[in-house]
C-alpha cells in the first residue's frame, strides 16, 4: 500500500511502550510487595490499558461488515473524446487501487452471505488526486429521494424495543415505497446471496457525467463487470455458511489473491448525451432504472485487479474512506438527487468516523502533494511545514482550472426537462421489474426468487403488511406472458400466504 510501513513479525522489533522505551515485562503489572496494590507509576501498565480501552472506532453506519484488498487500474481503451480526466489519457495508463466489499444492513460482525446488497467500493489514486467510486452489487437503489434513505435504512436495522431484525418493519417500509420494487427483485433471486465477495459485479447506478476537455458531456454509467462472472449462492447453502463460516467472503478474497489467483474485472461505460435523455423513456436521473444495453451499449474502458492482500486491516481497509464527492476534472456528479445527498454524507461521516484529517491517513492520502489552507485538527501528521495557512502574495499557491470550466455554464441546459417528479409512483416503475421476471430470469431463477420471498414473508406478522407487498408483487407480474409465468406468480401468493399464516 502506499506510503504504509511495512512491518512483519521478522523484523526484529523489541517490546517497548508507547514512547518506545524497551520493557523486560510485558505480563507483569507493577505490584507492592508479590500481591499488594498495583502502582500508578507503572507507565507501561496505564499505557496498555489506556489504549485497549480506545481501540474501537465507530463502526461504518452502513456497510459496517466488509473486506478489501489492493491492486491497479488499467486503462484499456481510449475515451480520451469523452473525458479529459488525465488517468484516462493514455491507453496503459495504471493507477494504484483499493477496493472494499462490503454488506449493507448487518453489523460488522454478521455474515458475509446475508441476503443484502453489496458495496463496492473502488479508490483510484491518480495523477490529479483520487478518484473513488462507490458502487454497489445491483445496478439499481430502492430509493430516488433521499429523503427516505435513513428511514429506510433504520427498517433494516434492528427493532428500538426488541433488539431483534425485524420482517413487519422490513415489509412494511419497502410494500409503502414500490419504486422499490426493481431492486427487491434482485435482492431476492440468487443475486441477493453472491458467492463471495470477489465473484460478483458492482454498478455506477448513478448517471455521473464526463466532460473532454472542450466542455462537451455525455451521461455515463460504468459497470464494472468480474471476469470469472458473477457467481451466486442459492438460499440454503447461504444461510448455512452464515452459521459455519460467517467470514466466507472475507477468507475466500484473501486465500484468492494469497495463492495469486488474483480476481479481476473488466470495466465498461454506457453513455448518453443530454439529448438522448431528453427523449429517453425513464427520467436519466432516476435511480431505481437500468439503461438498455441495446440502446446504450456496453465501452470497455479499462480493468480492475486485486493482487496485494493489505498487511494490515484496520489502516487499510476499516480506515479506508471512500465518497462519490472524490471526483476528478473531467468526471463529474450529475442531478440525481440521491447522488447529490451522498457527496455531502459520506465526508460527513468520515469526519465523525475517523476525524477531520481523514485524509491524511495513509491509505488515504492522495499519490500527488495536498496544497490548501487548511490547517491543525486532530492527528494532523502533514501539516504543510511553513507554507502560508491563507492565499499570500510572498508565497501564492497556483490555481489550475479545468479546461472546460468556461464552458460549465451549459451542462445544467438539458436537466431541466430531463427531470421530473421523483416522489411519485406510477406504471413505468412496473415495467423494468417486469421484464427481468418474465424475459430475463429463467424458470430456475423464479424458482428461486418465490422461494427466497416465500423464507422471508413468512415472518410478517401483520396482515395489512403483508397483502400490501403481495399487492406490489402482484403489479410486477400482472401481464401473463406463458404458462411458466403463471405457475411462479401464483406461487409467489400461494406461498408466502400459506406460510405466513402457518
Ligand atoms: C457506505 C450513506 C446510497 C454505496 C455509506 C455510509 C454512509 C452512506 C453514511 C458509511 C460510510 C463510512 O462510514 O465510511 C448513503 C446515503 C445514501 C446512500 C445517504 C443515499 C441517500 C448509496 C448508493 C450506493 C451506496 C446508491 C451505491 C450505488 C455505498 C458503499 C458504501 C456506503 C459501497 C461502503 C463504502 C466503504 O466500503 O467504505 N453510505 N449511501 N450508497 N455506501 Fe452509501
Amino acid at each position: 500500500m502506499p506510503s504504509q510501513q511495512v512491518f512483519d513479525s521478522k523484523d526484529g522489533a523489541v517490546y517497548t511502550t508507547s514512547n518506545g522505551v524497551p520493557v523486560a515485562e510485558p505480563y507483569a503489572a507493577q505490584k507492592i510487595g508479590k500481591s499488594g496494590p498495583l502502582l500508578l507509576q507503572d507507565f507501561h501498565h496505564i499505557d496498555l490499558l489506556a489504549h485497549f480501552d480506545r481501540e474501537r472506532i465507530p463502526e461504518r453506519v452502513v456497510h459496517a461488515k466488509g473486506a478489501g484488498a489492493h491492486g491497479y487500474f488499467e486503462v484499456t481503451h481510449d475515451i480520451s473524446d469523452l473525458t479529459c480526466a488525465k488517468l484516462f489519457s493514455k491507453v496503459g495508463n495504471r493507477a494504484r487501487t483499493t477496493m472494499r466489499f462490503s454488506t449493507v444492513g448487518g453489523e460488522s460482525g454478521s455474515a458475509d452471505t446475508a441476503r443484502d446488497p453489496r458495496g463496492f467500493a473502488i479508490k483510484i489514486r491518480t495523477e490529479e488526486g483520487n478518484l473513488d467510486w462507490v458502487f454497489n452489487n445491483t445496478p439499481v437503489f430502492f430509493i430516488r429521494d433521499p429523503a427516505k434513505f435513513p428511514h429506510f435504512i433504520h427498517t433494516q436495522k434492528r427493532d428500538p424495543q426488541t433488539h431483534l431484525k425485524d420482517a413487519d418493519m422490513f415489509w412494511d417500509y419497502l410494500s409503502q415505497n414500490p419504486e422499490s420494487i426493481h431492486q427487491v427483485l434482485i435482492l431476492f433471486s440468487d443475486r441477493g446471496t453472491p458467492d463471495g465477495f470477489h465473484n460478483q459485479h458492482g454498478y455506477s447506478g448513478h448517471a455521473y457525467k464526463w466532460v473532454n476537455a472542450k466542455g462537451d458531456w455525455v451521461y455515463t454509467q460504468i459497470h464494472v463487470r468480474a471476469d470469472g462472472g458473477f457467481k451466486t449462492l442459492d438460499n440454503d447453502t447461504a444461510g448455512k455458511l452464515g452459521g459455519d463460516n460467517p467470514d466466507y467472503g472475507t477468507q475466500s478474497l484473501f486465500e484468492a489473491i494469497e495463492k495469486k489467483k488474483y480476481p479481476s474485472w473488466t470495466v465498461y461505460a454506457q453513455t448518453m448525451t443530454a439529448q438522448q435523455a431528453e427523449n429517453f423513456r425513464y427520467n436519466v436521473l432516476d435511480l431505481t432504472k437500468v439503461w438498455s444495453h441495446k440502446e446504450f451499449p456496453l465501452r470497455p474502458i479499462g480493468k480492475i485487479v486485486l493482487d496485494e492482500n493489505v498487511q494490515n486491516y484496520f489502516a487499510e481497509i476499516e480506515q479506508a474512506a471512500f465518497s462519490p464527492s472524490h471526483q476528478v476534472p473531467g468526471w463529474e456528479a450529475s442531478a440525481d438527487p440521491v447522488l447529490q445527498s451522498r457527496l455531502f454524507s459520506y465526508p460527513d461521516t468520515h469526519r465523525h468516523r475517523l476525524g477531520a484529517n481523514y485524509q491524511q491517513l495513509p491509505v488515504n492520502a492522495p499519490v500527488v502533494p495536498v496544497a490548501n489552507f487548511q490547517r491543525d485538527g486532530p492527528m494532523c501528521f502533514i501539516n504543510q511545514g511553513a507554507r502560508p495557512n491563507y492565499q499570500s502574495s510572498i508565497a501564492p499557491l497556483s490555481y489550475v482550472r479545468k479546461p472546460y470550466e468556461e464552458t460549465e455554464a451549459k451542462h445544467e441546459l438539458w436537466v431541466g426537462n430531463a427531470r421530473a417528479e421523483l416522489s411519485e409512483i406510477n406504471e413505468l416503475d412496473f415495467e423494468q421489474p417486469r421484464a427481468l421476471y418474465q424475459k430475463v430470469m429463467n424458470d430456475t431463477d423464479r424458482e428461486h426468487l418465490v422461494y427466497n420471498v416465500a423464507g422471508h414473508m413468512k415472518n410478517i406478522r401483520s396482515p395489512v403488511v403483508r397483502d400490501r407487498q403481495l399487492s406490489v408483487w402482484a403489479a410486477v407480474d400482472h401481464e401473463p406472458v406463458g404458462p411458466h409465468c403463471e405457475g411462479p406468480r401464483r406461487r409467489v401468493g400461494a406461498a408466502a400466504q400459506g406460510q405466513a399464516r402457518g
